[in-house]
């Protein structure tokens, strides 16, 4: 039987950190072995709020560091499909052919849009932005996916994907499968300076690439319960950020239930928890910069996996839109027309020899 397929991706912003890590590609790498997945870069998503050319020119650098961190965490481009969407022109095609099966309030009413255009300090919503979750469906449709992992702030828009799937299927005939949504059951990472979320913007980022120096350093630096300004004062567990981590990396959970006690109690020193927490990140990181170093070597290999497989969903993109060209009756009208003209430029052709 053929694999089912996956598609998901990310807006090309850089490096990625152990929140992407924790909320996405550790699933990504366990996917990969029961489905065929494809992993969009999504670049043209970030013109919905980065237009600017000068944005446009780091997207390239961009993709290359998310690229060898997808690789570096064990995504295996031989199992994935890894691919550049603005290089793949049918998915502008289907983005507009889609714009036709939603309405502009159902768009109005996607709660994560309002919440970008203000992020992005735009104090109107830009056509294209409306848009987002449309050019999602698309990015969805071309393979012609089965499931979608997301974060929870993505799931409206496969909602919305669903919904577009159906009115097609309805309107002009199957064409493709309704995709289901797999929300990561993890939340996002709190950051290290205890902020709800870890992200690049908000430097409180532990990256993926970044080597033990820097993630003793950044532990080092994390913040703790503020309250404990000495070790033999009892200290708060819950939502204290190296407690958080603790529990998420530290695999040695009877070593974390003893700290999280002396802690508690007054008779661990923070130099201790934060140096058990570093070795614990450096457990899962390790691996992940060995193969770092070893693909970093290899001259090309990013831009080599990118392009082949940018390729690849080229042709499975120009199969998907010949489907519903052929579906909807468009590519009826134009061979009518073409037909017709064809005929007569012969004739006219014959006639003047
Ligand atoms: N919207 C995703 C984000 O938040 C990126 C993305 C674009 C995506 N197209 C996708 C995710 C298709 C899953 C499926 O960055």
């Amino acid at each position: 039987m053929e694999r089912k397929r996956i598609l998901t991706g990310d807006r090309p912003t850089g490096k990625l950190h152990l929140g992407h890590y924790l909320g996405s590609l550790q699933n990504r790498v366990r996917l990969q072995e029961s489905y065929e997945c494809f992993f969009i870069i999504a670049d043209l998503h970030t013109l919905t709020t980065k237009p600017g050319k000068e944005h446009i020119a780091q997207i390239a650098e961009h993709a290359r560091e998310m690229v060898l961190d997808y690789l570096s965490c064990g995504i295996d481009p031989q199992k994935a499909v890894i691919y550049l969407q603005s290089a793949v022109p049918e998915i502008y095609e289907m983005n507009l052919l889609f714009e036709n099966m939603v309405s502009v309030p159902r768009l109005q009413r996607v709660p994560s849009l309002k919440e970008m255009a203000r992020s992005a300090d735009l104090n109107e919503m830009p056509f294209g932005l409306l848009g987002y979750p449309v050019l999602q469906a698309a990015d969805i449709l071309m393979p012609r996916a089965h499931l979608v992992p997301v974060g929870k702030d993505n799931e409206a828009h496969v909602e919305l994907t669903r919904e577009i799937a159906r009115k097609f299927n309805y309107l002009y005939g199957e064409v493709f499968p309704v995709p289901e949504v797999l929300v990561g059951e993890v939340g996002s990472l709190v950051g290290t300076d205890g902020n709800a979320k870890m992200s690049k913007s908000l430097n409180n980022a532990i990256f993926l690439s970044d080597d033990e120096k820097t993630v003793k350093k950044k532990v080092f630096g994390m913040y703790t319960d503020p309250n404990r300004i000495r070790a033999d004062i009892p200290g708060t567990v819950e939502g204290n950020p190296v407690f958080i981590y603790h529990d998420v990396f530290n695999h040695d959970k009877a070593e974390v239930e003893d700290l999280k006690l002396r802690y508690r109690e007054g008779r661990v020193g923070d130099v201790e928890v934060k140096e058990k927490l570093v070795r614990a990140l450096n457990e899962t990181l390790i691996p992940i910069r060995e193969r770092r170093e070893q693909f970093s070597g290899i001259s090309g290999l990013v831009d080599e996996v990118i392009y082949d497989g940018t390729m690849k969903m080229r042709r499975e993109s120009r199969e998907t839109i010949m489907l519903m060209r052929k579906a909807m009756g468009l590519s009826g009208t134009w061979n009518k027309i073409s037909r017709k003209a064809e005929t007569v430029k012969k004739k006219r052709e014959k006639a003047e020899l």
